[in-house]
């Protein structure tokens, strides 16, 4: 029988990767070798400009419009993922603050949205790779993208953010000891301020600059040093850690 060659390839779903972080993580994986699905909700224009420029038929970076609220999402993303060779790792990325306020003015849609985003889509595409990883008995790989809010509280810009982030880190650490067995690593990156898109959608596009007076390092980070540390962590190079966060913070 003739041996497909997209069964080899290793690939690596990125949640959230047309633009900001999302899209350095899909760039450098990219360029170490993996295909990759990237998804996003709504930047339509900003994912057919990266398949393009990224894509090759021996070596696919595909877009897929997929809301991570959509009930059942994570299934298609994974067989989709899959007609492309074999998945061998997550990068859950696609992150929202909500708007900038204190939590006596949020919402209840917003406070829904930002928990559907950040927590339960992503514990649903852990879920969704700890079933289909049934069978495979070489190293997989799941890469939480956490926030030093989760340890900052965020106090009057966005708590509930701030909760979802450490929630998700713990997540990562317990999912890590469950999974380790079946030699399927959870780890959690976890950003400082970057200047992305993120902060004028919360209400303020100089956040950044703002808050980097108070980061030891006094700038903010680049999206290319947090791929750097997921593209370690899914690397050969990290075979012996799991359950773990790392802080790509400038110093806070
Ligand atoms: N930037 C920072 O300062 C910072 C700091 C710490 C942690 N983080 C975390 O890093 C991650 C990336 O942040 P970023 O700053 O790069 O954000 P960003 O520039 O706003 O990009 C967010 C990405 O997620 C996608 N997305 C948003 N909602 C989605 C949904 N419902 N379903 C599917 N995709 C969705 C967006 O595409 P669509 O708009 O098309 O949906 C976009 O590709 C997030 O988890 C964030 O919490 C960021």
């Amino acid at each position: 029988m003739t041996e497909n060659i997209s069964d080899k390839r290793a690939v690596v779903i990125v949640t959230g990767g047309t633009r900001g972080i999302g899209k350095c993580i899909v760039k450098r994986l990219h360029d170490d070798g993996y295909a990759i699905l990237f998804t996003h909700s709504n930047s339509d224009a900003s994912a057919i400009e990266l398949a393009n420029a990224l894509h090759r038929p021996d070596h696919p970076c595909v877009g897929m419009k997929a809301n991570a609220t959509t009930l059942g999402i994570e299934k298609s993303i994974f067989d989709k993922a899959e007609t492309l060779g074999d998945v061998v790792g997550v990068v859950n990325n696609a992150g929202i603050t909500g708007t900038i306020s204190k939590l006596a003015a949020l919402e209840d849609e917003s406070l829904s949205k930002i928990v559907a985003v950040n927590l339960v889509a992503p514990i649903r595409l852990c879920r969704e790779a700890a079933r289909r990883w049934n069978d495979r008995s070489s190293r997989s790989s799941i890469i939480n993208i956490s926030s030093v809010a989760a340890r900052t509280g965020s106090p009057n810009e966005y708590v509930v953010y701030a909760a979802t982030k450490a929630a998700i880190e713990t997540l990562s650490i317990g999912l890590a000891k469950e999974l380790a067995p079946r030699n399927i690593h959870v780890n959690a990156v976890s950003p400082g301020t970057v200047d992305t898109d993120i902060h004028a959608l919360a209400g303020e596009p100089g956040r950044a600059q703002r808050v980097a007076k108070n980061i030891p390092m006094g700038r903010p980070g680049r999206p290319e040093e947090i791929a750097d540390a997921v593209a370690w962590l899914i690397s050969d190079q990290a075979t012996y850690v799991t359950g773990t966060v790392i802080n790509v913070a400038g110093g806070l």
